[in-house]
Order: C-alpha cells, then sequence, then structure tokens
C-alpha cells in the first residue's frame, strides 16, 4: 500500500506552497496536464467521432466513478456543470406543489443552494436552527448539507431523512463538503436526491458537479430543466420531448466534455486511497491543529467533537482577515469566512510539519503585528 504521504509527489503546487484550503479548491493532481492533452489530442485527431467514442456518454461514465465514491449504485448518478445546476434540475421535477410547498434547509446552507429555492415565487422558503422541527406536512425538499460549509460541522442527516420521509418530504443532501474526505453512502443515508461538486476534496477541478436520484425515483420524475441529452433519443431530432430512460433523463444539453476529463485523476487517487483511510488521517490531522490552537490560545470556531468534525478547522484570531492575507505572502493557502475566521483544510497529503508551521506563523504574525499592513484590505479568495 502507497504511504499517504508518497502521493505528494503527486501535486505540483505542494512543492512551494503549504497547502491547506483543500475546502475550497482541491490540490490539482499532476496527472490533470496530460489527460487534458488527452482531451485536445481526441478533439484534434478525432474529431466529429469523439462523440460516438465516449464524449457523448461522458455524464454518465463519469458519474459512475462517483457513484462508488459516494454508496450509489451504476447509473444513478449524471454529471453538471455545477451544484446550482443540479439542484435547479431537481426543483424542475416539482413543477405544481399545491399546498405541500414548504422548502426547509438549515440557516447556514449555502447561498447557491439558497438562490435556487428562493427563485421560486410559488414555495415558502424556511431557513432555519432547527431543520427537524421544521420538517412538517406541508414540506416538499429538504435541500440540506452532509458537512456545513462554514464551520465544517457534520449534520445528523439519518434523523433528517427520517423525519422527512415520515411526512413525504423529500431530502436533497449537499455533499460538497464531504465527499472526499468524510465517508458518504447515499444508498444507506437513504437520501432522496444528492448533489455535489469536484473542485474541493475531491481535487477534480471546477465544471464537474454531479447529481444522485435514488433508483426507484429515477423513473417517476420529469424534470422540467432539461434539454435533448433527456430525451429517449435524442439523435431523432424530434420536436416533442420524451424523457430517456435511467439517470439520462436528468441530463440537459451538450454536456461540459474538458472539465469531464480533467476530474478524474483527482477521483481516481480517491478511489485508490479510499475514503475511510483518508478520514483517519483527516481526524488525526484536525486534532493536531485543534490541539495546537488550543496551546497557543487560538479560539477554535468549528467543531471539536470527532463525530461532527468534518475536514476543515476554524481557527478564529483578531484581525483574522489581514492575518489570512500576510499568510498567504508567505505561501501558505487557507482562506476566511466572514465572522468564523481562518479555514484550514489538510488533505491526505499534507504532513503535520505543515500543520505546525501555518500555526506557527499565526502566531508569529499576531505577535509581531505583521498583518497590519493589511488591515481593511478585503480578500475574495
Ligand atoms: C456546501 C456547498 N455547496 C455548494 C457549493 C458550490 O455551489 P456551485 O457548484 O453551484 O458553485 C459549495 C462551495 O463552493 C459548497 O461548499
Amino acid at each position: 500500500m502507497t504511504e499517504l504521504l508518497d502521493y505528494r509527489a503527486r501535486f505540483p503546487i505542494l512543492e512551494h506552497t503549504t497547502y491547506l484550503i483543500n475546502h475550497s479548491l482541491g490540490a490539482m493532481p499532476a496527472a490533470v496536464e496530460e489527460r487534458t492533452r488527452e482531451y485536445a489530442r481526441t478533439w484534434a485527431e478525432r474529431g466529429i467521432r469523439a462523440w460516438g467514442e465516449g464524449w457523448w456518454t461522458m455524464p454518465l461514465t463519469v458519474g459512475d466513478q462517483i457513484a462508488r465514491i459516494v454508496g450509489a449504485p451504476p447509473g444513478t448518478v449524471c454529471m453538471h456543470q455545477n451544484v446550482s445546476i443540479a439542484e435547479a434540475i431537481v426543483l424542475s421535477c416539482f413543477q405544481e406543489p399545491g399546498a405541500r410547498n414548504r422548502v426547509v434547509y438549515e440557516r447556514e446552507n449555502f447561498p447557491s443552494v439558497r438562490y435556487v429555492y428562493q427563485s421560486r415565487r410559488d414555495l415558502e422558503v424556511v431557513a432555519t436552527d432547527d431543520v427537524l422541527r421544521a420538517i412538517d406536512e406541508r414540506t416538499l425538499l429538504v435541500p440540506v448539507q452532509h458537512v456545513l460549509f462554514k464551520s465544517a460541522e457534520i449534520q445528523d442527516v439519518e434523523a433528517i431523512v427520517r423525519r422527512a420521509h415520515d411526512v413525504g418530504a423529500h431530502v436533497v443532501l449537499d455533499a460538497y463538503q464531504s465527499a472526499g474526505t468524510v465517508p458518504l453512502d447515499v444508498t444507506a443515508l437513504d437520501v432522496d436526491f444528492a448533489v455535489g461538486g469536484s473542485v474541493k476534496w475531491l481535487c477534480g477541478g471546477p465544471g464537474a458537479g454531479w447529481l444522485y436520484v435514488r433508483p426507484d425515483l429515477i423513473e417517476r420524475l420529469e424534470p422540467a430543466v432539461t434539454g435533448w441529452q433527456a430525451h429517449a433519443r435524442p439523435f431523432a431530432f424530434e420536436p416533442e420531448l420524451e424523457y430517456a430512460d435511467g439517470i439520462a433523463r436528468f441530463l440537459t444539453g451538450t454536456p461540459n466534455v474538458p472539465a469531464l476529463y480533467a476530474c478524474t485523476p483527482g477521483y481516481d487517487l480517491i478511489e485508490e486511497i479510499g475514503v475511510e483511510r483518508i478520514r483517519a488521517s483527516s481526524l488525526r490531522q484536525t486534532q493536531l491543529l485543534i490541539d495546537g490552537a488550543d496551546a497557543r490560545g487560538f479560539e477554535v470556531r468549528s467543531p471539536r467533537e470527532r463525530e461532527r468534525r468534518g475536514g476543515t478547522v476554524t481557527v478564529h484570531v483578531p484581525d483574522f482577515e489581514a492575518v489570512h492575507k500576510e499568510l498567504s505572502e508567505r505561501q501558505i493557502l487557507c482562506d476566511v469566512r466572514p465572522e468564523a475566521g481562518i479555514r484550514l483544510g489538510p488533505h491526505y497529503f499534507n504532513t503535520d510539519g505543515e500543520l505546525e508551521h501555518v500555526l506557527e506563523q499565526i502566531a508569529e504574525i499576531v505577535a509581531s503585528g505583521a498583518h497590519e499592513r493589511w488591515l481593511g484590505a478585503t480578500a475574495r479568495f
């Protein structure tokens, strides 16, 4: 078995930075370069024939690889550009909600997702600190996160699914912050839908979002957000819509082929290592970060308990935005979220020494005031 740290050589950016921002943009595997060249070569040499030689079905073949990572059966996951599109497709299956027109989600839901539901005037959206209590007979959909994006807290998805199903509501699980670092089994969780992207822990880059639909729901639903890839006979160019069988009916138009090439080297590594092994390493390293923060008197604003802790530790120090900017100048890449603090997201290829280094640097910056030159500057990434 390959030692986790031997995977460092597969990620070029680790040679010159301390890369702790895998909850935002996971490090790029070197193999993406060759894979992207393969895309260009295929287009250059195979031209139009490429569609029949794999390009057309890539949203489904790549989807099957995601399925293996998230505990879904083959033929239940398809690829889209991002989570917003995937959620919009789910929502579009419920065109005339009638009296069951409530959408319930946690107050800290990701903006992209909230906007999709808020845009529908016929829905009543409830953003709450108590999702379980807010779910009732009027609830149509419960689009919640597995791991909260700001605090990295793991939610009790089992309880939410149980409550939602008791009253006839559907759960749409946003697993963006868990897939690839926290074990996820959409079948065992019995969620109705799950969505995610590849930018973060999967190290698959932008443009490769995914949508899972529970097998028994697939043939019963007819998404209004659609396109010719969702048609039963796309190449007949028929004037009337007839949905394809299977997960293909959740597709739209021409697929995002370059992104679907670029995303698979990251998935290959996740599959090779296994999410359970990644989680064990993450739990050990997030504990090191928490202990190191405590020892230096930094406030930890992410969960401490193992069962509730995702892959990111959030450390709050005064003027943390400016401290973050100074870290970035020192080639330490992490990020900040308003009212939260500095987010540190180690992945399987980070060393313990790197964790020690970032904490030492934060302490040194705060003590020396080196960050003061950045006070007032706003950081976007
Ligand atoms: C939990 C969560 N959902 C969704 C997104 C992104 O949504 P989209 O793919 O629409 O950009 C993010 C982060 O970018 C996220 O952390």
